[in-house]
């Protein structure tokens, strides 16, 4: 029985040490991979960004003045790609906007297929709600509304209202 208890109790030790370790890596990473980000990508003034956002090469990232970044956002800028988001927008959770694809034509191993980037241009004023997803490629004009969870594929017009999977237009502003 005592040897019973002392085998937990090393196990129930070795469980909280390695969580621990564990967790601490996990803030560590998240904490530098942000800070780099924030101290490189071109950024306006007054723009709250959520500890839980990322973003992939933040040098090609630009977000304008009073843009809020919110949980679990991912912005996804490329090698040669950006994403440039403009002022006074606002991004619900989850929102992903991605700057680049594979371009796959046939059914090779999917990755050998070179990258399709293009820019990703948001214009001021946009409403990007829940969970929004925005491909490569798209401009979204000034004033536009994307309802939660749309995917954009392609531009969308300025002072318009879009939603769903392909987002398509809802009505105008
Ligand atoms: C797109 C949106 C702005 C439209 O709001 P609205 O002008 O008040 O529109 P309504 O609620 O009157 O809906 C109009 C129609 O669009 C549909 N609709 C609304 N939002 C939709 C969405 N996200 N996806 C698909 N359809 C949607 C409604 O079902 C309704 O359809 P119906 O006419 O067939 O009944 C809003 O629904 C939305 O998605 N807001 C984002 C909310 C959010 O993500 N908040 C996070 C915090 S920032």
């Amino acid at each position: 029985m005592k040897s019973i208890k002392l085998i937990l109790k090393v196990l129930r030790n070795i469980f909280t040490v390695s969580f621990f370790r564990q967790s601490f890596d996990f803030i560590a990473e998240l904490a530098l991979e942000n800070a780099y980000a924030l101290r490189v990508m071109d950024r306006g003034d007054a723009t709250p960004i959520s500890a839980s956002a990322r973003f992939n090469h933040p040098e090609n990232i630009k977000i304008g003045d009073r843009t809020n970044i919110n949980r679990n956002c991912m912005i996804w800028a490329g090698d040669n790609v950006k994403v440039i988001i403009g002022k006074d927008c606002l991004t619900g959770p989850g929102v992903t906007i991605i700057a680049s694809k594979y371009n796959v034509k046939g059914r090779d191993i999917i990755r050998s297929y070179p990258a399709f980037e293009r820019d990703v241009i948001i214009g001021n004023d946009v409403w990007l709600g829940a969970n929004v997803v925005v491909l490569p490629g798209v401009k979204i004009g000034d004033g536009a509304i994307v309802g939660a969870g749309s995917v954009v594929t392609k531009n969308i017009e300025p002072y318009t209202i879009v939603t769903g999977v392909p987002a398509i237009k809802l009505k105008n502003r």
